[in-house]
């Protein structure tokens, strides 16, 4: 028997991104935006109301994007209940800008992966953005030099009750397991 329940934001399970910029007067700001993901290897979409954030995006057009993870969970969140343009965000948080050596745009010393990404366009509140770069801290780093996410720890909004879960257990092997059935 199934039920119909009406529109909801249920299949919803997004990462946790901070968007880092800059203000006019190079001061740092960071939010928390979960409905968005990297659409390709050089592409990112954002859905993005009004915020001091698109008001940096307007002025400098270039940015970051860090993935929130287990360590940064308490923060990620404060950058989404709070706005730079009533608080200064970093100072409160405590956390550490590092200047990019790409992009006018500010990195944070406590998140381990970041995207440095320039905007494409800000229109009907969707920011695209190209993904020019991806820094990484050396400690989420495996033996070949790639990006280990059990190392990173990521966390996901789950929307359908407003939680931040983090990663579970590996169930399979995409673009394998469903060869199974092929022939
Ligand atoms: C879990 C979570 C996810 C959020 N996702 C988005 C989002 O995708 N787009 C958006 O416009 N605002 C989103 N927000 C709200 C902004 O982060 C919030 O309005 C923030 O204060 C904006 O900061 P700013 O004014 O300093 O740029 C989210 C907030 C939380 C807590």
């Amino acid at each position: 028997m199934k039920k119909n329940l009406g529109k909801k934001t249920i299949m919803s399970v997004y990462p946790v991104l901070i968007i880092g910029t800059y203000d006019e007067n190079g001061k740092a700001n960071a939010m928390n935006a979960a409905w968005g993901g990297q659409t390709d290897v050089d592409c990112i979409a954002i859905a993005l109301s009004d915020h001091k954030t698109t008001d940096n995006l307007k002025l400098n057009k270039e940015f970051t994007v860090s993935f929130g993870t287990v360590d940064t969970e308490l923060i990620s969140d404060y950058f989404g209940v709070v706005s730079g343009r009533k608080v200064d965000k970093i100072e409160k948080s405590g956390v550490h800008v590092i200047k990019s050596e790409n992009i006018n745009a500010p990195l944070f010393e406590e998140y381990k992966l970041t995207l440095e990404c320039k905007v494409i366009s800000l229109e009907n509140e969707v920011l695209i953005g190209e993904v020019i770069n991806t820094v990484a801290d050396e400690s989420i780093l495996d033996l070949d030099g790639k990006v280990s996410i059990s190392k990173l720890n990521p966390i996901v909004y789950d929307a359908s009750d407003h939680t931040y879960k983090k990663l579970g257990d590996v169930v399979g092997h995409a673009f394998n397991d469903g060869l199974k059935l092929k022939n």
